[in-house]
């Protein structure tokens, strides 16, 4: 199944929750949000139906994500529903680490491959600002609980924001590589709650090479194992690492994922104004061959490329303002799951 630029939907990123207990500046800088309504909230058994049909039509990468995806319940009976699918390749999950300790463990054994930690700097006060919760060390004990439960490969996710956080690149490559894991740097981007953003705090991919060079001496590009959204990257000590360029060097056009909220709307790009109601058919009980063609036809005629669409605007400020946010929460990074 290809979309009109003739990419296919490999992979979806399902979010659990959009809730969410840390306050990230580029994510979530507001208190509080015009939260989901919990009766919306997909069961356990209603995603793995959609995720049954969606295997069908190809989808072999599924990623959990949130807001904070370990504040679900029953997180671990998602996993272990969705690990059933024998059609699903590779399971992962995109967590902030806070309460992974505690789980790792029973995700492991539910069926989790692995998980990407978001972890922004290694300061406790630097951590507290950033995120507005001192809960830097629970986010560590986390990462190495993954790193011993064996939830590999494990990538630690560093969104670059200038003056918060970029003298810290290379104190997070060498604290993943102690740790087994592989850092991505990710641009900041203009997304849903990053009402804040502006360019001047994008540290481009290229700049974020130039400063590791100065620092490591030469890097070497590595093959693309399509793998994207990172571009990877080797130090003269092999070390690896990968930049996830959205802003300044968009991927749409290697595109493969598509998204579902937590209350069953599915969206095609990270960027997209509408998604497709999956909720309400499923509820009123359609059949899969029904929940099939709705997801045919949104696929087929899939034509966004929203991140390109972003930088061809040149000079631009955040995508959204809060009263547009407050009116459509799924306009929310943390509501379509990053
Ligand atoms: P793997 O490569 O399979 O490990 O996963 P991933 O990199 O897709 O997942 P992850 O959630 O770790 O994504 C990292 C970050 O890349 C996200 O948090 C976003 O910032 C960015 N990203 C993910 N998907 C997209 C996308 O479709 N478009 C853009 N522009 N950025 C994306
Ligand atoms: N820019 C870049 N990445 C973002 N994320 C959320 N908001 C932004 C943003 N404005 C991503 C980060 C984080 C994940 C949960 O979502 O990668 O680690
Ligand atoms: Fe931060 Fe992720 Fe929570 Fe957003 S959803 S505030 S990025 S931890």
């Amino acid at each position: 199944m290809l979309d009109t630029f003739g990419r296919p939907l490999k992979s979806l990123r399902i979010s659990l929750i959009d809730k969410c207990n840390l306050r990230c500046q580029y994510c979530m800088p507001e208190e509080e949000y015009v939260w989901l309504p919990r009766d919306d909230i997909l069961t356990v058994d209603e995603i793995g139906e959609l995720v049954d049909v969606f295997s069908e039509l190809g989808v072999d990468k599924v990623r959990l994500t949130g807001g904070e995806p370990l504040l679900r319940r029953e997180v671990v009976d998602v996993v272990e529903r969705v690990a059933a699918n024998p059609d699903v390749g590779d399971l992962s999950m995109t967590t902030n680490g806070v309460l992974l300790a505690k789980q790792a463990e029973s995700l492991r054994s539910a069926g989790l491959d692995r998980v990407s930690v978001s972890l922004d700097t290694l300061r406790p006060q630097r951590f507290e600002q950033l995120t507005r919760r001192d809960r830097l060390h629970e986010v560590l004990e986390g990462i190495d609980a993954a790193a011993e439960g064996g939830l590999k490969p494990l990538k630690i996710n560093t969104v670059v924001m200038r003056e918060y956080n970029d003298d810290e690149l290379s104190d997070l490559i060498d604290f993943a590589k102690d740790r087994g894991a592989e850092v991505r740097f990710i641009e900041y981007m203009d997304v849903g709650g990053a009402t804040r953003w502006t360019m001047d705090m994008v540290v481009s991919s290229s700049e974020i090479l130039s400063r590791l060079a100065r620092h490591y001496g030469p890097i070497e590009p590595l093959r693309d194992d399509g793998s994207a959204p990172a571009n990877r990257y080797a130090l003269p000590d092999g070390t690896t690492f990968g930049i996830i360029a959205s802003t300044t060097e968009p991927f749409c056009r290697a595109c493969d994922r598509s998204r579902l909220t937590a209350d069953g709307m599915w969206f095609l790009c990270l960027y997209g104004a509408h998604g497709i109601d999956l909720r309400r058919p499923l509820r009123e009980g359609a059949s899969q061959d029904e929940i099939r063609s709705l997801i045919v036809r949104g696929w087929t005629n899939r034509a966004d490329r929203g991140a390109e669409d972003r930088k061809a605007l040149g000079l631009r400020g955040p995508l959204y303002q809060i009263e547009a946010l407050r009116k459509d929460p799924h306009r929310e990074m943390h509501t379509r799951g990053g």
